[in-house]
């Protein structure tokens, strides 16, 4: 597989690429089968429906992996949190944790219960090319932390980081009771058949520095050498979202570090570019026209150059009303530019 070697930094006959949020609703693919069950999490729970709109974009835009169709908040749901997704808000929790009293009223192993996952990998790993990765996810302890605290997305964070200051027991708490479910989780996710995971610290850049380190980057890191000690031959990722001042403190056993649209990629190879290989980080609104797309891709390529140590992908997800006709531009465009 050729994403797996480019993981491990081994020769590959191109840099390969694969789109963070690829299967979704800029494909009509995507629409048509998600408007054929109730709602959104209906679909995640359908492992037959989940693995078609995984293999969607693999079919569609012919990228080297594929992700797998979930969503990081199904840990939360299946530790018995009441989550709804409502149009145009996103994902609500009625009754987010503040205290330990709430805490104590969560299930400890949602890995158990998330056996639709698990089928869902079986069935895409059947049905996937040998070449192609399938790679599993998680969220990071801190940001499915953030959805159960705040109850739903914030600009401010305040509840969230007001325990942070007031209360950092409880949120050790609640931070390892979802690291210990995460590493589990994780686990049967590479036992049901996945080649590669990605950890998505999206709200890492709600923290400030140091409390970045202790409250979300450790528990990353704690999850990651527990996979790697276990599956040595298991890539595994982290992306934490809006960092760029950050990588000079980045530590840790894990493979390919996932740079964000917001951090020069040439940045990010100085500080983290001998120790990971790096994976980015186009600016995903540049979809929206093929110019700038291919502007972007020259100046990352320029940076990496067309060789080991870079996986392409978007700096973050790819957005509802893109173009398909771009996203498949954009995978044409690198594989053509890096043929070694
Ligand atoms: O293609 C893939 O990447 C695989 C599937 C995937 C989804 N969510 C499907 C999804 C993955 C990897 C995620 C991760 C996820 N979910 C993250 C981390 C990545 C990131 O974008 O930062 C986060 C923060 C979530 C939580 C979440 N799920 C939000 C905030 C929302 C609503 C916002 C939105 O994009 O609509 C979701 C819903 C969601 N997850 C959709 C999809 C395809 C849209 C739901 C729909 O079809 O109506």
């Amino acid at each position: 597989m050729i994403f797996i070697d480019a993981c491990f930094r081994k020769k590959t006959p191109y840099t390969p690429i694969w789109m963070m949020r690829q299967a979704g609703r800029y494909l009509p693919q995507y629409m048509e089968v998600r408007n054929s069950v109730k709602d959104f999490l209906a679909l995640c729970k359908d492992p037959k429906l989940a693995a078609e709109v995984t293999l969607q974009p693999v079919d569609i835009l012919d990228v080297d992996a594929a992700i797998l169709f979930s969503d990081i908040l199904v840990i939360p749901l299946e530790m018995g949190m009441d989550l709804k997704f409502k149009k145009g808000e996103g994902p609500v929790f009625e009754n987010p944790i503040r205290d330990f009293k709430d805490l104590e009223k969560l299930y400890n192993y949602p890995e158990e219960r998330l056996t639709y996952v698990y089928e869902t990998i079986k069935i895409v790993r059947k049905k996937l090319s040998k070449k192609k990765a399938l790679i599993g996810f998680s969220g990071s302890p801190w940001t499915i932390a953030t959805y159960m605290v705040e109850g739903r997305g914030s600009k401010t964070y305040a509840a969230i980081k007001k325990l942070i200051y007031t209360n950092p027991k409880f949120m050790h708490a609640l931070l390892i009771k979802l690291t210990e479910a995460i590493k589990a989780y994780l686990i049967k996710q590479i036992e049901s058949g996945v080649n590669a995971v990605q950890i998505f610290d999206s709200w890492a850049s709600a923290l400030e520095k140091d409390k970045f380190f202790e409250f979300s980057w450790d528990y990353m890191v704690q999850i990651a050498e527990f996979i790697k000690d276990r599956y040595p031959n298991i890539p595994v990722i982290l992306f934490p979202k809006g960092v760029a001042g950050y990588l000079d403190g980045i530590y840790g056993k894990f493979d390919v570090f996932s740079v964000d649209w917001g951090t020069p990629m040439d940045l990010a190879k100085n500080y983290l570019g001998d120790r990971y290989v790096l994976q980015g980080n186009l600016e995903p609104t540049r979809l929206y026209s093929k110019e700038a797309t291919k502007e972007g891709v020259e100046k990352i390529i320029k940076i990496m150059g067309a060789k080991e140590g870079h996986i392409f992908n978007l700096g973050h997800g790819m957005l509802p009303d893109l173009p398909v006709e771009n996203a498949k531009y954009l995978v044409e465009l690198v594989h053509d530019l890096t043929k070694r």
